[in-house]
């Protein structure tokens, strides 16, 4: 096998998934190089093909390719399987494993800031993002995840095929019990840049103490976050989720888990 690992979506030019994971393996004193490689819809078959001859490492998947990856890998983790989609591959001596390290990854930034046990969790949206974190906390031992999206029919088929029979689910105009939650995370794109003066829900009735998450990391503060501040709460931006995602599969390649506090600095710098 090569030294080689990268990261594959379409676009890719602004990810910073090489910046991340080169200064991790420079760390950790692996010989390797880590690079971002854009890759059309059309041509994902043959930039697979090109790493399995070239004994790429490891690489990442990325936005639009995460479900169209299953059918190129020889195995998939259970997780990913279940998420339906896959943003992680491990070369396993010439076979293709692929891994979801996304929720998994958001769940392991938000254990920095809380501990999960008996919490009542309250996730907004049920497209890719959600499907991977509602997973990831469907495997803690929180309370409740329920779900509130604008297609209620989506988060309701979501929570069924997970067997979450003790979650519920809502719509944005019948939501009304948001002193209920201790942990809302935002899944949307709903805030994320250039629309910065939108937020997906309104925080009104907020529980003193409760956790706003938020996965969206353009910009680092949003409108969601920032009234979250406002009303007393502790708030968490997109870059622990990025971070984590990153550390998870950096630990399927090497067996390390990397300094996510330095990672997450390199972010905040190159992104603030
Ligand atoms: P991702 O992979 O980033 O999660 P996605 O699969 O397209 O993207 O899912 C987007 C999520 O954001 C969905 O929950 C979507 O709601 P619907 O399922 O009803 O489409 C939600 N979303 C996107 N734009 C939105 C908006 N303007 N208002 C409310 N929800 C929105």
């Amino acid at each position: 096998m090569s030294n080689l690992y990268g990261v594959i979506g379409c676009p890719i030019a602004h990810s910073l998934s090489p910046l991340i994971h080169n200064d991790a393996l420079a760390q950790h004193h692996i010989k390797g190089y880590y690079d971002a490689f854009h890759v059309e819809v059309e041509n994902l078959e043959d930039a697979v093909k090109g790493f399995r001859a070239l004994g790429v490492r490891g690489f990442n998947i990325t936005i639009p390719h995460k479900v169209g990856m299953l059918s190129l890998v020889d195995e998939i983790d259970e997780g990913a399987q279940k998420i339906g989609a896959i943003n992680t591959v491990v070369n396993d001596n010439g076979t293709f494993i692929g891994y979801n390290t996304d929720g998994v990854g958001f769940v392991n930034g938000l254990k920095n800031v809380t501990q999960l046990d008996d919490k009542k969790i309250l996730v907004i949206g049920a497209g890719g993002a959600s499907r991977a974190i509602v997973y990831s906390l469907l495997l803690e031992k929180t309370a409740k995840v329920d779900i509130v999206n604008r297609s209620t029919k989506k988060a309701a088929d979501l929570l069924e095929e997970y067997e979450a029979f003790k979650s519920d689910v809502f719509s944005f105009d019948t939501i009304n019990n948001i002193e209920d939650y201790d942990i809302i995370v935002n899944t949307t794109s709903v805030g994320m840049h250039p629309h910065v003066n939108e937020m997906p829900i309104s925080l009104d009735g907020l529980k003193k103490g409760a956790i706003v998450s938020d996965i969206i990391y353009n910009p680092l503060q949003t409108t969601l976050l920032s009234k979250a501040s406002e009303l007393g709460a502790i708030t968490q931006n997109g870059v622990p989720m990025f971070v984590n995602q990153g550390a998870v599969a950096f630990q399927l390649w090497t067996g390390i888990y990397p300094d996510t506090e330095r990672m997450t600095k390199l972010v905040e710098q190159q992104l603030g």
